[in-house]
């Protein structure tokens, strides 16, 4: 199996959840304690050895552009004011392997859509997709965990974790059957009401995909909410080969919502170099109090 070079963002969403912080600046873009939540995506793919970084962007995210791009003035500042393990923190954000391409996408579309705008740069090669707003915590990261499948088995691999059965609308829900030690998909639907969920998994933002999906987004009619929905075009793959649902090991954090977001916050915060113990008696503190 040829490893995967390839990684997609989609990063264009509106990120509703956090107006007015989102206002002129990118939900990705929001830090956990002090690194944007996009980096958290970027350092886990490159971990699972992704070199081929592809953001799809929309209006507003010039600063995830900027993030990822050598930045004369500050780098020159803080030489001057020999600020070094700063300098290095914002000049090692990306190893020199690493190339990024960013791609306009249009209008708003739908998940299904944002992955269909990365079919240039994607070419025949199959490909993983990180969504940033699903911070995921773990060791090896997730999505190295799933590309270890891919190398074992060769399909398409998605990242799940049993979710609220309450909050089965939320999110693209699989129903799978275990054969050989792996959970295989047998359907999947996306955002279904917690009557009709065919299961409590739900897929969490990590994708490793055939190219095949391009074709099967082309002509896809738009699915719920009235976007072109991926799981939409996962449920037709469904037809034509195996899919793995990856139940991987470590915590998610939902920072698309404003709950998820600051769970991640106190995590991450509790266990910073700089500031996790003072935080600790602090968040002690004000529980006392
Ligand atoms: C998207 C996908 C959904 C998936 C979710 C994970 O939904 O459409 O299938 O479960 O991401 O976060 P969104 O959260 O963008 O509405």
């Amino acid at each position: 199996m040829q490893p995967i070079r390839k990684c997609v963002f989609p990063v264009a969403g509106l990120g509703t959840s956090f107006l007015p912080a989102t206002k002129a600046s990118p939900k990705e873009m929001l830090p956990i304690v002090d690194k944007p939540l996009i980096q958290y995506a970027v350092e886990e793919a490159v971990e699972a050895g992704c070199t081929e970084l592809i953001f799809i962007t929309g209006r507003n995210k010039r600063s995830i552009e900027d993030h990822f791009d050598k930045a004369y003035e500050l780098e020159t500042e803080l030489a001057y004011r020999n600020k070094l393990k700063l300098l290095d923190l914002i000049q090692d954000i990306l190893p020199k392997n690493v190339t990024c391409l960013y791609i306009r996408q249009p209008q708003a579309l739908g998940l299904g859509h944002a992955v269909l705008c990365a079919r240039a740069a994607v070419g025949n090669d199959p490909f993983a997709v990180i969504l940033a707003d699903d911070l995921i915590d773990a060791q090896p990261g997730a999505l190295a965990q799933m590309m270890a499948v891919y190398q074992q088995t060769g399909h398409a691999i998605l990242g799940v974790e049993t979710i609220d059965y309450r909050d089965t609308g939320s999110y693209g829900i699989v129903e799978t059957e275990t054969r050989e030690g792996w959970e295989y998909i047998r359907s999947i639907v996306e955002k279904p009401h917690p009557d009709d969920a065919p299961s409590d998994m739900g897929v969490v933002g990590r994708y490793i995909l055939p190219a095949r999906i391009f074709d099967l987004l082309t002509d896809l009619p738009r699915g719920i909410s009235g976007e072109i929905q991926l799981t939409d075009a996962l449920s037709r793959l469904l037809r034509e080969q195996s899919m793995i649902a990856l139940p991987f090991q470590g915590s998610r954090y939902d920072c698309g919502s404003k709950l998820g977001y600051l769970k991640a916050t106190v995590a991450y915060g509790l266990r910073h170099p700089e500031v996790g113990e003072k935080f600790a008696l602090l968040l002690e503190k004000m529980r006392v109090e």
